[in-house]
């Protein structure tokens, strides 16, 4: 029986030899390290020929030959993980490297930007707005850009038919009822909401988009920004409107600045002016519209006209960057173009 025993011990590691021979050359020639990982199981698993070699070694009686082919079985699995783990890495690394030089990014340029980002200008004359009256003792407010026809006209003493209505060119929204959902066309629906939801005394601004049907042109565009200021109290006379809007003009412009109303006329205010400004003896510049109240407006926001009387006022923000900065087409504010936007970092 021994001399069986032997033959089927030799038999056996000749069998290990060659299972070990195959699968090192398996390793060594997988393409990459996918396609090794893909054999990997076969190779060195609980499957593989060396594993199934292993579960015959119960087969061999004598105990000696057990030991050594037991030996030569470990000897040869411990050689393959160790050959599968190495050709892995290595095949790994050539694969990242390979991907490393085929997606080249140039990042030349990024070394040579100042890498902090800054406001645009028009978020830089808003910030500045809302600091000076800040100063002043107002709070700010916002409100949505889609509104109702309620609060960006009929709230501000427009009803339907007002012709006031056609100097707006409205984008109106496909929702609800026809024609009364849309983007607003100044801030002044701002004045309706803060009214409904504050308490008297209110001093206010609302900064914020606002949208008409304009084609772009050097002064126009169909997206701009106004700043709306509303102030609500006992005892508001048109006097406190002037004040106001001198102290702003010193504060935001500089002291050798003066302002000037105008009449005018809005239809949410009575009387209505437009104000201007002017340094020395320079042309006024017009700035933007203002008045008291309307009592009719002040009724839509929930406060009674015999107990409060107020003046609003609103502005272009856009323009008031485009003369600081002394921009000549209003466009370029808008195209993000970095040889522009770069010189008011
Ligand atoms: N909403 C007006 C516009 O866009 C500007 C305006 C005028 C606002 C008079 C006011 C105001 O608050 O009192 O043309």
């Amino acid at each position: 029986m021994a001399s069986s025993d032997i033959s089927d011990a030799s038999q056996l590691s000749a069998q290990i030899e060659s299972a070990s021979g195959a699968a090192l050359a398996a390793i060594s020639t997988a393409l990459d390290a996918e396609a090794l990982r893909a054999i990997s199981a076969e190779l060195a698993g609980k499957k593989s020929s060396i594993a199934v070699l292993k579960s015959q070694l119960g087969k061999i009686d004598d105990i000696e030959s057990r030991k050594t082919a037991g030996r030569l079985i470990n000897a040869a699995s411990e050689a393959i993980a160790v050959a599968l783990e190495e050709r892995l890495a290595s095949l790994s690394a050539r694969d990242l490297a390979l991907q490393v030089s085929s997606e080249p990014l140039d990042l030349t340029e990024l070394a040579t930007l100042n890498r902090r980002g800054y406001e645009h200008i028009v978020s830089q004359a808003q910030q500045r707005l809302e600091d000076v009256f800040i100063g002043l003792g107002f709070q700010i407010a916002e409100g949505p850009e889609v509104e109702t026809d309620f609060y960006n006209f009929e709230a501000l003493n427009m009803p339907k038919s007002h012709p006031a209505r056609s100097e707006f060119d409205t984008i109106f929204l496909n929702s609800g009822e026809p024609n009364s959902i849309l983007l607003r066309t100044h801030t002044s629906p701002v004045q309706i909401r803060v009214m409904q939801t504050w308490e008297p005394p209110i001093y206010a601004i609302m900064p914020g988009r606002v949208f008409r049907r304009d084609t772009p042109d050097a002064t126009h565009m169909p997206v701009f920004h106004q700043i709306e200021g509303l102030v609500i109290d006992r005892g508001i006379t048109f006097a406190h409107l002037a004040g106001t809007i001198e102290a702003f003009t010193k504060a935001f412009f500089g002291a050798e600045f003066t302002s000037r109303l105008r009449p005018s006329f809005f239809p949410f205010t009575e009387p209505s002016a437009e104000f201007d400004i002017r340094q020395k003896d320079g042309n006024w510049i017009e700035l933007g519209g203002c008045g008291m109240v309307h009592p009719n407006v002040l009724r839509a926001g929930g406060i009674d006209p015999d107990e409060f009387t107020g003046f609003a006022f609103g502005f272009g923000i856009d323009r008031m960057a485009k003369e600081r900065h002394n921009v000549q087409d209003i466009r370029e504010m808008y195209t993000n173009d970095l040889r522009f936007v770069r010189q008011f970092s």
